[in-house]
């Protein structure tokens, strides 16, 4: 089936040689932070970011390869069919446009033949009339009670992007009034249950698929709750909405039709936020404020398009990444944004690379033998600072960062403000520049040379958000099309779905001893 696993991207073997020579010549952060032009060059600004890349382990010579390898991998054709609906998920038959989401204006964009651009737009003014309504105090639940309280149902890209905005955006009193339920655990549902009326809450039950087991077992248990305060499921449906890109069976869940947002099968579930799937994040923030967030990623997608790669934000961020990974051979990765209301933007950038990039077969079906997507992980600063930033200065590997920080404050208190970024700043400095040799001992001793990038958003606010995740997703974008695989799929999750689905109806033939024992233990093993 497979040929010989692929050593460097196809047609891209001379340039990959030559980054693999360029990474071995040993240079200090140090020094390189010195070099003329440095804020020039390695310093971009556009959409309402600044990204600052100066303290990555990159020089004038490397970045011109990379450059070099960004335009050798024919982007320009990729990123033109990206947003024109040419761009296909070839492992599922479909096509990925999820960029046509957010567009601002009416160019017909094809899919099958098919203008998507107006059926986006009715569907979204679906959503804003639904939002209106809420927001009006015009839902009512099973006992006449103004519905003001919101339940999310789904899981990763269903639950991740939407939880992720509703806390960065809404304000506190909204956010109290916005659960999310992902996990299957029982424990959420019950920790829930504790804190909301049930006959308040609108129920939203998102799923691309409708297929998600932990998504169904819990809407099902929501249902059946909400059914005992009330006059059995029929009434209880009026509480609940769904948003999917499988409407028949949304409806043979029980949920009337009009009580159904659609979505499609070319938005890629870590790709949905923009979609109706964006439904609790507009509830919390109004429609104004989820116009402002497609408008962001908007001028994010117009930087991508229009500007040379040595300016180009998303293009230079996936360059160093690549440099990193393949050539630096970090296997990891650290996303730290000084911004508490950023919580959840880890896990959900994990999502978006980890589940996008993790593979190791090309499109073309080849096993590959370089590096594709890092372990993406962390938390908020200053918080990891204080837990395993002695790791990330001291310890034996090297984990590249991406600082997230805030210009203007967004709350009164300006001191805590300013003892947030200086500690951002003063991070990267200690990381890139260490403590020099003059210590007393060698446990105070820095080596330094760690590398960082620092992404800066002007304010915490809709646009600006929505210009930061579509600036990810287009990095994530680009790194897929010079390593040649897939960025669409996630082949990856669906043995553990298969063995688990089996295990749950007790099929447990053939199973491995060790793991027949965990299952008794467990009392899963009849
Ligand atoms: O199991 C992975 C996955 O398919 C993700 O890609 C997706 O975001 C998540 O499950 C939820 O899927 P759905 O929206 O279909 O319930």
């Amino acid at each position: 089936m497979y040929k010989e696993p692929l050593k460097a991207p196809i047609g891209q073997e001379k340039i990959w040689a030559q980054l693999q020579n360029k990474a071995k010549q040993k240079q200090h952060l140090a020094n390189l932070l010195q070099q003329p032009q440095r804020c020039q060059q390695y310093q971009l600004e556009a959409a309402g970011l600044f990204f600052d890349f100066s303290k990555q382990l990159i020089n004038n010579e490397s970045r011109d390869l990379l450059i070099a390898l960004a335009d050798n991998a024919k982007l320009d054709q990729h990123k033109s069919n990206l947003v024109n609906g040419l761009y296909q998920n070839i492992t599922e038959r479909r096509a990925v446009v999820h960029t046509a989401l957010r567009t601002q204006n009416n160019k017909p964009i094809l899919v099958k033949g098919e203008n998507i651009v107006p059926i986006i737009a009715k569907e979204r003014q679906k959503m804003f009339d639904f939002v209106d309504q809420f927001q009006a105090g015009l839902l009512r639940g099973v006992n006449g009670d103004t519905l003001d309280t919101i339940i999310n149902i789904g899981i990763g890209g269903s639950d991740l992007g939407p939880k992720m905005l509703t806390t960065a955006l809404a304000t506190a009193e909204q956010c109290n009034k916005v659960h999310f339920i992902s996990n299957v655990d029982g424990a959420c549902i019950n920790r829930l249950l504790a804190t909301v009326d049930l006959t308040k809450c609108l129920i939203i039950i998102q799923s691309k698929s409708f297929s998600t087991i932990e998504t169904l077992t819990n809407a099902q248990t929501i249902l059946e709750q909400l059914n005992s305060r009330c006059q059995g499921q029929k009434a209880a449906m009026q509480q609940v909405v769904a948003v999917t890109a499988n409407h028949d069976k949304a409806v043979a869940f029980g949920i009337p039709v009009k009580q159904i947002f659609a979505f499609w099968d070319w938005v890629g579930g870590r790709y949905s936020l923009w979609s109706s799937i964006g439904l609790p994040i507009a509830l919390a923030i109004g429609k104004q404020q989820f116009k402002q967030l497609l408008a962001g990623a908007y001028a994010m997608d117009q930087h991508f398009l229009n500007t040379p790669t040595a300016a180009n934000l998303p293009k230079m961020a996936a360059l160093v990444g690549i440099w990193n990974r393949n050539f630096l051979q970090y296997k990891d990765y650290a996303l730290i944004p000084y911004a508490e209301d950023l919580t959840h933007l880890p896990a959900y950038i994990q999502q978006l690379d980890m589940e996008s990039n993790g593979k190791s077969v090309s499109i073309d079906n080849q096993l590959l033998d370089y590096a594709t997507g890092p372990v993406v992980w962390g938390t908020t600063g200053t918080n990891g600072q204080h837990a395993f930033f002695q790791l990330l200065h001291q310890g034996i590997s090297t984990t590249p960062i991406d600082f997230i920080g805030i210009i203007a404050n967004d709350h009164s208190i300006d001191n805590h403000h300013h003892i947030l970024n200086a500690n951002m700043v003063a991070q990267s400095i200690a990381l890139a520049i260490g403590s020099g040799k003059s210590v007393q001992n060698p446990y105070q001793y820095y080596a330094g040379n760690r590398p960082s990038s620092t992404i800066l958003l002007n304010k915490l606010d809709a646009f600006h958000l929505g210009s930061l995740i579509a600036f990810f997703e287009l990095k994530v974008f680009v790194q897929g099309v010079i390593w040649q695989i897939n960025s669409f799929d996630q082949w990856g999750v669906e043995l553990g779905k298969k063995i688990s689905e089996s295990l749950t109806t007790s099929q447990t033939n053939g199973i491995d001893p060790c793991s027949a024992k965990l299952l008794q233990k467990l009392q899963l093993h009849h």
